[in-house]
């Protein structure tokens, strides 16, 4: 809805919480365009003209479309759409008497202004041809009566319900059920009855309270009694059955509610799989760090027992590669999913690296920048080790003879790739970096080859190197 909110702050002179309202209503509109069998539009007025532009458009999921084409940006003047400006004007709503026939439809149109604290903000029109050919059969009658006390709470700015609960509206073709005042059940659709069918609920449920069924407390007490926007559910075993609770007010009173029953139960066993596959993984990385960090301290215990400076120092690095491999691990271990976030694995490496090989009296504080978000393990392991090369090599090349210096890594995410860059203010490489590689750059090298990315080195003023991997 981002456009809809740009747009009228750029054309209308609504204030950002009138123009927050606009973007709530359309986030829950659905629901009438549904009961309604209708199109949607919503008409911002222009500020200093006589026009009104559609800002939004919405179309049914119960009926068909009077506008397969895009209506959004068009403008109108009052005597295009003199219902439109009368609605906005006395702040009524206006429903067109007789139908008018477009394109060899008869189609009924219903102007409905939309309120927010007191004030007409916008206009929204119904546009539709629900039983203008036919008699209406019970279903649509009652849709129709709901989408009624819709507009109205529209009007009289009750619509949308404060704080709308999370997640994804369910649609009044899952199922939808008609409560009384009191919350009891007067109408239930074909739907919704399947769905309480499957929770083996036989009995008649009209006149009778969905928390009586013996499935679990609703949310339609509470809904009603305080006038929100509530979401429940009805548990029978495997079963659920998620419901929306939504009350109907008109002026202070409660008038009753709908309640749109959607049954989730094959989502809920697929996300029960998900979380199951999800906490295998997680398990599976965790394993693998630690027997990662078993082989590091083996190889330390092995180091002490060396007598040659070279063999110790090649030892001490290779468990500083598998400790980078082994972060990666444990940070997959602790995320949902299989991702990293590399910013923090970016700085754990940092860290680690750095209390690795402080020299007394020499602190380095590696400073890393930047949050690329989340990498796969197949990117994140290789960059991990890359990083933690590039920065063995700032400590341990750029600052001879105890000069100080500072040394940091940037990291960026565009569309699809990520770029690291590595930099130190120290004394540059001694050569060609091809040429002067040992095993460090040579694992980087082949790592960035093997991920498909591009390795560049420059040396002025210091070294920098800058790793880009693609992502997708
Ligand atoms: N940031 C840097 N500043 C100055 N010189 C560097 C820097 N990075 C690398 N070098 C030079 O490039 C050489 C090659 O680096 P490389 O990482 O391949 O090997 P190394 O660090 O000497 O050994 P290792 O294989 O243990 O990493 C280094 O020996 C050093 O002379
Ligand atoms: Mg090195």
């Amino acid at each position: 809805m981002a456009v809809l909110s740009e747009r009228a702050r750029e054309i209308s002179g609504l204030g950002e919480e009138q123009i927050d309202h606009l973007r709530s209503l359309c986030s829950s509109w659905q629901v009438l365009a549904d009961l309604s069998f209708s199109d949607l539009l919503l008409y911002v007025p222009v500020a200093g003209e006589e026009v009104f532009e559609i800002c939004a458009q919405l179309r049914p999921f119960t009926s068909q479309t009077l506008y397969p084409q895009d209506m959004v940006g068009v403008r109108v003047t009052q005597p295009d759409q003199p219902m439109v400006e009368r609605a906005y004007r006395e702040g009524r709503i206006w429903a067109q008497k007789d139908p008018v026939l477009v394109d060899g439809t008869r189609i009924r149109m219903d102007a409905v202004p939309v309120r927010f604290d007191g004030d007409t903000v916008a206009v929204l029109t119904k546009e539709g041809s629900p039983g203008i050919s036919r008699r209406l059969g019970r279903l649509e009658r009652v849709y129709l009566d709901a989408a009624e006390y819709v507009s109205t709470m529209i009007c009289e700015g009750r619509f949308p319900w404060p704080e709308s609960p999370p997640g994804e509206w369910p649609r009044v073709g899952d199922g939808l059920f008609m409560l009384d005042r009191f919350g009891r059940v007067e109408w239930a659709s074909p739907n919704a009855l399947s769905s309480l069918h499957r929770l083996g609920v036989k009995q008649n449920v009209v006149d009778r309270w969905l928390d009586d069924l013996g499935l679990g407390e609703t949310p339609v007490g509470r809904a009603l009694s305080s006038k929100r926007l509530l979401d429940g559910e009805l548990i029978l075993g495997e079963a659920v059955v998620a419901l929306r609770v939504m009350p109907l007010v008109e002026g202070r009173e409660v008038i009753g509610g709908l309640v749109i029953a959607r049954d989730v139960s094959e989502l809920r066993q697929k996300e029960r799989v998900i979380s199951v596959r999800d906490a295998t993984i997680r398990e599976i990385h965790h394993r693998v760090k630690n027997n990662l960090q078993t082989i590091a301290s083996l190889l330390r215990l092995q180091g002490r027992r060396l007598h040659s400076p070279e063999a110790k120092e090649a030892l001490q690095e290779s468990v500083l590669r598998i400790g980078s491999i082994a972060l990666v691990h444990e940070i997959l271990s602790e995320d949902v999913g299989d991702v990293a976030e590399f910013g923090e694995v970016a700085r754990r490496i940092a860290r680690m690296v750095g209390d690795g090989l402080v020299m007394p009296g020499r602190d380095y504080v590696i400073e890393v920048v930047g949050e690329p978000g989340p990498l796969g393990a197949d990117i994140a392991t290789p960059l991990a080790v890359t990083l933690s090369e590039l920065l063995q090599n700032s400590l341990e090349h750029a600052f001879p003879d105890g000069r100080g210096g500072s040394v940091g890594v940037d990291l960026s995410r565009a569309d699809d790739h990520v770029t690291m860059v590595v930099w130190d203010d120290g004394i540059g490489m001694p050569g060609d970096p091809l040429r002067v590689a040992r095993l460090g750059l040579q694992i980087v090298r082949t790592l960035t080859d093997e991920m498909g990315g591009r390795l560049s080195i420059t040396s002025e003023g210091g070294t920098r190197t800058e790793v880009s991997i693609p992502t997708r």
